[in-house]
């Protein structure tokens, strides 16, 4: 492993040989690979890293000149079907060794920032993925850094902003061809399944487990069983994907699918400023097990001209915990996942990452834009999320970039601030959240409909408290929590981490 010395080495000599040789975006792009071919390093590859590999396999002029994954299984995987690329188990090493201009980021949350940061350094285009960071303080200083390289190119995983359906409904309702928008609705209704009770696993030789954790604090492996196996045929001592469920890594739901949801409810908002005031309210339902985050969730985040309300469901809608139906409730014309946008004139529908479907008031559908996502052809790579950032690195300019950073930010904190919301709260009785929330007509109609489904599930709120969570205010120009709960809100390990020895989170680049 590099010693921090080596690695503010590896930093200063990254970014001063890109200094010194003068090297803008664009001929980065002209100096890349030996055919002009762009270089691309995929990190983290074993699960959504290997839509990665075959989103950028579509593109042409693009070579995946690099693997990085701290599973060695996975690095040794990657290189039979990639036998060109050079393998790689530390990012660092990769960004050191001239193969690659640009790198794409698939790794957990917890490492988005750091290594997105890393690779700015480096002098390489970045496209990471959603959300953009771990915490609210990660994100700003990613951010600060893609603005101090501005001659990077910057992409954010929130693949639906390539989605031309969606970009097509966006642009009527932000001309306010449907009225003004009244509510922004994000629905993400997907089963998760109880991962078991705590279990001590030990680490496989094949996982650098130090590098695994990078930024976070060095914790034991005791996630019961793995949920997502993707084809594993040795132990993985449980370290992949279920990370999603514990503080340290990941943030439930909320930071896995339905930040997607929210991002594209919050650009129907038409606002680029986190929300001035938020409050969840939540719970681990349905079974007992060993994570920590929410299954079941509400919150709204109250913006001046209209509230965003986000709903999040892990249980099924036909109350079998384990059983075969993983068939949900539909709330409005929403599908189990999607948006829902009600404007003064008008509902906007986006049951998927492409298309957009309107609705008068009679609930006759009156226009459609885009194709369902499953019918889009992205075979050419044209349309797709890696190959706008492609073609803007090949330009040289991220004017017509889809996701920018500080979009990916702006969601991302707003996931972040409604989770603090609810590590902030306190369990009550339905009838002690009804009485909080009352005054806030669209959380309050959230909650009811949540306690149907919950009753559905056998789960009857008052034998089984949620948590409400704290009313949290947000200073939209600083983004840091004010009023009551500023101090334990804005506290390290809640919207703060500075980074673990050797992977601490830089300030200044
Ligand atoms: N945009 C989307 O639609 C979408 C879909 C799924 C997941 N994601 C995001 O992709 C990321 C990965 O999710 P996943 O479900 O594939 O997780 P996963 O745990 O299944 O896979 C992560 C991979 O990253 C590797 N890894 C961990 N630390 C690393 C490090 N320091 N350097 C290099 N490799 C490292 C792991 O070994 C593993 O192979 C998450 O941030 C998730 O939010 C996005």
């Amino acid at each position: 492993m590099m010693s921090p010395l080596n690695r503010r080495h590896f930093i200063k000599n990254s970014a001063l040989a890109a200094a010194a040789l003068g090297l803008s975006a664009r001929s980065y792009a002209q100096v890349s690979g030996a055919n002009g071919d762009l270089r691309v390093g995929v990190v983290g590859f074993r699960s959504r890293g290997s839509e990665h590999l075959k989103e950028l396999g579509k593109i042409k002029g693009v070579r995946i000149a690099a693997l990085c994954d701290v599973d060695s299984d996975v690095v040794a995987k990657g290189l039979k079907s990639h036998p060109n690329a050079k393998g790689f188990t530390d990012i660092r090493k990769m960004l050191e060794s001239g193969e690659v201009d640009a790198v794409s980021i698939a790794s957990p949350n917890h490492q988005h920032a750091l290594q997105g940061i890393w690779t700015l350094q480096a002098g390489k285009h970045l496209y990471v993925e959603k959300p953009l960071s771990h915490n609210i303080f990660e994100g700003q200083q990613l951010v600060a850094a893609s603005k101090h390289f501005d001659k990077l190119i910057v992409q954010a995983g929130t693949q639906s902003r390539s989605g031309q359906g969606i970009r097509a409904a966006i642009k009527d309702v932000h001309a306010g061809v449907y009225g003004k928008v009244k509510v922004a609705r994000a629905i993400c209704y997907k089963r998760r399944k109880s991962i078991g009770p705590a279990k001590k696993h030990e680490i496989p030789a094949n996982i650098d487990y130090d590098l695994w954790h990078g930024p976070a604090d060095i914790q034991e492996s005791i996630r019961g069983n793995q949920t997502d196996k993707v084809n594993e045929t040795t132990s993985t001592g449980a370290v992949h994907y279920d990370w999603h469920w514990f503080w340290n890594y990941g943030g439930g739901d909320l930071c896995n699918q339905a930040i997607h949801e929210i991002d594209i409810a919050r650009w129907f908002l038409n606002t680029h400023e986190v929300a001035p005031e938020v409050v969840s309210v939540g719970g681990r339902f349905g079974y007992s097990d060993c994570a920590e985050t929410p299954n079941t969730f509400i919150s709204i985040h109250n913006y001046a001209h209209a509230p965003l309300i986000t709903e999040v469901r892990g249980l099924t809608a036909n109350g079998k915990i384990d059983g075969p139906s993983d068939k949900f409730g539909k709330f409005k014309r929403s599908p189990e996942i999607g948006i829902i946008v009600e404007c003064e004139n008008a509902t906007i529908v986006v049951p998927d990452y492409n298309s957009a479907q309107v609705y008068d008031k009679d609930g006759n559908q009156v226009k459609s834009y885009g194709k369902a996502i499953e019918q889009v052809d992205l075979s050419g790579g044209a349309s797709g999320h890696h190959a706008n950032w492609v073609e803007c690195i090949r330009k040289g300019s991220a004017e017509n970039i889809h996701a920018p950073v500080r979009e990916c930010f702006l969601s991302t904190a707003l996931v972040h601030s409604a989770n603090i919301s609810f590590r902030l709260g306190a369990k009550k009785s339905a009838g002690e959240i009804n009485d909080a929330i009352k005054s806030s007509s669209g959380l309050a109609e959230a909650f009811s409909r949540m306690q149907d489904h919950l009753g559905v599930n056998g789960v009857k709120l008052d034998e089984t408290k949620a948590i409400l969570g704290a009313p949290l205010t947000v200073d939209t120009k600083t983004e840091l929590f004010t009023g009551a709960n500023a101090a334990a809100a804005n506290a390290d390990l809640v919207a703060k981490r500075t980074g673990r020895k050797g992977f601490e989170i830089p300030t200044t680049f």
